[in-house]
């Protein structure tokens, strides 16, 4: 069923949609649907300044996210919010949607079409610790699972070297390797044929992800699926002449607009990369 456009005017004005995330990550997302809607005004923010959510209790995440996304809504009215990060999701998206009266889309591990391709039954969920902890977590493998062994792998180290890599900084490859190793399952004749890049850093760096596997498998990023779930909120895409500008909002270091404009391809304009003050 497709849902109406979640707002009236939007053939008159480009929708905001806000997309958030802890640090780079949210990019690989916000990257397929910047491609899926030209239409829309994006802006992204990072929580930079509270890195890595996956170290974080429960708690002091909802508490964290909670103030955050307070500040940002009152002061960007977001038609939407995209929240691409799967530590958050799996855990804050049910107190989001009873505080705020706009649709959120979450970033959740993509299980269930992991599952559905696997033709070994041997899935691995690559995520932060905080991820895998979680009972969402868990409801997922129970409920589409089905018959495949899924292996959980809650890397404290990842986010941060993607992080690292996006910068500029040399991160090795053996570095790479160790954190993926895990997820690399042999049992009998049968291993692993798919991992689920359930940390939406991981993605950004997922052609050093393929160099250093064991064997190659089905990497499932869950970015398109997440724009056509975006799309479908807001309805038809409308004429743009041109994208709409892209205003980037961080809560520690200023966002690099360059950076982000290769992995977009949307640049932020002088003026438009904006501070935010950090909940204490
Ligand atoms: N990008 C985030 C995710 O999808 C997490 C990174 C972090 O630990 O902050 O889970």
């Amino acid at each position: 069923m497709s849902s109406p456009p979640i707002h009236p005017s939007a053939a008159l004005r480009a929708p905001t949609i806000l997309v958030f995330d802890s640090g780079l990550g949210g990019l690989s997302v916000f990257r397929e649907l910047a491609r899926t809607r030209p239409d829309a005004r994006f802006v992204y923010a990072a929580d930079d300044a509270g890195f890595p959510y996956g170290a974080r209790s429960e708690d002091d995440l909802v508490a964290r996210v909670l103030a955050v996304m307070d500040a940002l809504v009152a002061r960007l009215a977001p038609d939407a919010v995209v929240i691409a990060c799967n530590t958050a999701s799996t855990l804050v998206l049910p107190a989001l949607r009873a505080r705020y009266s706009i649709p959120f889309v979450g970033t959740v591990p993509a299980i269930k079409p992991a599952c559905e391709g696997s033709l070994t039954k041997q899935v691995s969920v690559l995520a932060t610790p905080g991820t895998v902890k979680r009972d969402y977590t868990q409801a997922l493998i129970r409920d589409f699972a089905g018959a495949c062994r899924v292996t959980l792998v809650g890397s404290t180290r990842l986010a941060g070297l993607a992080e690292a890599a996006m910068v500029g900084e040399k991160v090795a490859d053996e570095e790479f390797a160790a954190e993926i190793a895990p997820a690399f399952v042999r049992e009998g004749k049968s291993r692993t044929d798919t991992v689920v890049l359930a940390c939406t850093h991981y993605p950004l760096v997922l052609d050093r992800l393929q160099k250093v596997a064991p064997w190659p498998v089905r990497w499932v990023d869950p970015a398109p699926a997440i724009a056509r779930r975006l799309s479908s909120l807001l309805g038809p895409v409308a004429f743009a002449a041109s994208p709409a500008p892209l205003r980037l909002f961080s809560t520690g270091q200023p966002l690099d607009a360059a950076l982000i404009e290769r992995i977009v391809g949307r640049r932020a304009r002088a003026g438009e990369l904006v501070p935010m003050t950090a909940p204490a």
